[in-house]
């Protein structure tokens, strides 16, 4: 099971250090969790030190479709991996909504990441006018499709667990409101049943729910057959609750 933490913009180096060290000291994580954390780029040199002889692993929250080059305020994959982190969130909703971010950026990008070596956690997710108008599931197919890595004329090799998609519905996010049970089971069979079409030799992709995962409704998410981990905002901060999500997966 994946339990990861998207820690957002959220930390400074005092804090990500006591939040880390209160989370490898931890007894309570399973053996079996499969913990990603995933701080605001600059913190990751603080927090690979620490993890970096723990099964944790971590992530940036985004990178740049750019090797290198002219483009201020973006990190590319390269600069990611050798700051030592192994995976990288693309498509997050906050940067298709802010940041004005499209499906074809995210392919683009995920393209370019496990190009390099990253293995990447691609987000998609409805709105609420889309659930509510019963849109959402062909919105999540187009999302799912034209999100996955492309690049014109270029193909690549994707192996196993290379690719996590998170099911992330956008009115679940930072709001409280969860999705149910119904809610989650559906919509990933559904993504399950289009990686199938997709990917002719079936490899291994998670499928993993995000948005307002807490310690108290996550061990009925992690029991649903069709999950495999959670990616979680808030109540990751807290290692407290992260911790005990993360016990929950057992
Ligand atoms: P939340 O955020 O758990 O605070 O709802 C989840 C996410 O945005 O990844």
């Amino acid at each position: 099971m994946i339990i990861a933490g998207n820690w957002k913009m959220n930390c400074d180096s005092r804090q990500a250090i006591k939040l880390v060290n209160e989370i490898i000291k931890s007894n309570d994580i399973p053996i079996e969790a499969n913990i990603m954390i995933f701080p605001p780029s600059i913190l990751i040199p603080v927090i690979f030190p620490l993890i970096k002889n723990t099964k944790i692993k971590l992530g940036a929250q985004d990178c740049s479709l750019n090797d290198n080059g002219a483009y201020t305020g973006q990190i590319s994959s390269d600069m990611i991996l050798d700051a030592g982190c192994e995976y990288v969130i693309l498509g997050h909703s906050e940067r298709r909504s802010m940041c004005k971010e499209t499906s074809s950026d995210v392919s683009l990008k995920s393209f370019k990441a496990i190009s390099k070596g990253l293995n990447v956690i691609i987000c998609i997710g409805e709105s609420l006018k889309e659930r509510e108008d019963n849109s959402f599931l062909s919105i999540l197919e187009t999302q799912l499709s034209s999100s996955l890595p492309q690049s014109i004329g270029s193909q690549i090799e994707v192996s196993d667990f290379q690719i996590t998609i998170a099911y992330e519905p956008i009115w679940a996010i930072g709001s409280g409101k969860v999705a149910t049970n119904e809610n989650i089971e559906e919509v990933h069979k559904f993504i399950k049943n289009c990686l199938n079409d997709y990917f002719e030799n079936s490899i291994k992709i998670p499928v993993i729910y995000g948005g307002s995962v807490n310690a108290n409704n996550s061990s009925q998410i992690l029991k649903l057959n069709s999950v495999d981990g959670v990616l979680v905002g808030g109540a990751s901060l807290k290692s407290d609750d992260f911790i005990k999500i993360a016990k929950n997966s057992l």
